[in-house]
């Protein structure tokens, strides 16, 4: 099983310069018919928050519209962009919503537990997990201590060196970890936010944030706390689930050609 995790599209309206500077809509539209395209296709999609700039009306409806191109059923998770109340009220008709207050919810394929978290704080850029979010992670943990679980959060739970990015990062990290080390069989953590591809380790476990299918965030890992974007590719990631782990491969979402292939036998 392949799941295609997309992050952070941003979606703005035309008044706003990032979709000027990006074309955030196109971009996100680029990405979904990269991953029609995929053979194998993925049998599901994360997209892991920020899914709008400013979290408008407007902006849910360009949102709605463009996941309507995907023949991956996409799951949506929300970031510090994200408005909740805008984005219940356009999405209210997901299934998947109704187990919790917060944008949480499990999903279960191939013997595989996924489960998003809400780590978004109205009005701040920095994310939470407070206690009523981590007893719902904590009940939802323990129905299943032994099947492998995956969990995808849009702020992710480690320091990354980029400062700026950092101080924006996810709040009371230490209760997470608690929870995290109660349960052997969490075996991977998926996120966003950073707007690049970054691996880290957060109580033993493997993170792994997703870049955005629009614009990344510059490196910077200097003391300057510089915030800047760039053109860089945009990328989303495929994690391949074996049945045991998570192999997770980066890839951009814009076309590109095959320039050599081995013809004939490999050996
Ligand atoms: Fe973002
Ligand atoms: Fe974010």
């Amino acid at each position: 099983m392949i799941i295609a995790q997309l992050s952070d599209p941003h979606i703005a309206d035309l008044a706003c310069e990032f979709q000027g500077l990006y074309d955030t809509a196109g971009k996100l539209r680029l990405a979904i018919e990269t991953m029609n395209g995929l053979s194998p296709r993925p049998t599901i999609a994360v997209m892991t928050g920020d899914l709008v700039n400013t979290g408008t009306a407007g902006e849910y409806a360009i949102l709605k519209e463009i996941l309507e191109s995907s023949e991956v059923p996409i799951y949506l998770g929300i970031g510090n962009h994200d408005n909740r109340e805008e984005f219940l009220k356009q999405f209210s008709d997901l299934a998947y919503l109704k187990d919790d207050d917060f944008i949480q919810y499990v999903v279960e394929m191939e013997n595989l537990r996924m489960i998003m978290l809400d780590t978004n704080i109205p009005g701040k850029p920095q994310g939470i997990l407070c206690e009523e979010r981590l007893k719902w992670l904590d009940d939802k943990l323990a129905e299943k201590p032994d099947t492998p679980t995956v969990i995808f959060m849009h702020h992710p739970p480690i320091e990354t060196g980029i400062q700026a990015m950092d101080e924006m990062g996810l709040m009371n990290k230490p209760g997470f970890e608690a929870v995290v080390a109660k349960y052997d069989n969490i075996i991977h953590i998926c996120c966003g936010h950073l707007h690049r591809n970054i691996t880290g380790v957060f109580g033993g476990r493997r993170v792994q944030v997703c870049a955005s299918t629009s614009h990344k965030v510059m490196l910077d890992l200097t003391d300057n706390k510089r915030l800047a974007t760039t053109n860089e590719p945009s990328e989303m990631q495929l994690h391949l689930w074996t049945g045991k782990t998570l192999i997770t491969h980066n890839i951009f979402t814009a076309p590109h050609d095959i320039m050599w292939e081995l013809e004939g036998d490999l050996y």
